[in-house]
């Protein structure tokens, strides 16, 4: 079993995709360990992707994270990491493949209606920064 943190972004909210999203995850077996809908600060967008620091879009991806609400999950189920890369689809909604999210709903690299885990190291280092143990079911 293993975990994963899946954003649904401020563009996935504003667009009414919440239910879509959620659909897709549920039909694909993961279970929703955890979830909260928040705006985040300046802080937490820019520490959430502080891997990025040194990119030329970094300022850009932070103003749009912190544009509106978010939803953050936690997605549970066998090599969910990948299976949840597979779902969303490839970060330029140009390359995705049909039917993956960002084909069906994305409009931009930036605007590409979710995150999710690259690694298992990552969601461990995302989940913390959204969650603490007691919040994850
Ligand atoms: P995400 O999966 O959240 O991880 C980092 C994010 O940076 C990515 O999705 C995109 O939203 C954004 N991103 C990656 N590359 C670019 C780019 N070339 N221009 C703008 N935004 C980008």
């Amino acid at each position: 079993m293993e975990r994963t943190l899946s954003i649904i972004k401020p563009d996935g909210v504003c667009k009414r995709l919440i239910g879509n999203v959620v659909q897709v995850f549920e039909d694909a077996g993961f279970r929703i360990a955890a979830m909260k809908m928040k705006r985040l600060s300046r802080g937490e967008a820019e520490g959430f992707y502080y891997v990025h620091k040194e990119r030329p879009f970094f300022g850009e991806l932070v103003d749009f994270m912190i544009s509106g609400p978010v939803v953050i999950m936690v997605l549970e189920g066998e090599n969910v990491i990948q299976r949840n890369r597979d779902l969303m689809g490839a970060t330029d909604p140009r390359e995705a493949a049909e039917g993956t999210i960002r084909a069906r709903w994305a409009d931009s690299k930036q605007n590409n209606i979710v995150h999710g885990s690259d690694a298992p190291e990552s969601a461990a280092f995302e989940i913390g920064h959204f969650f603490s143990g007691i919040e994850i079911c």
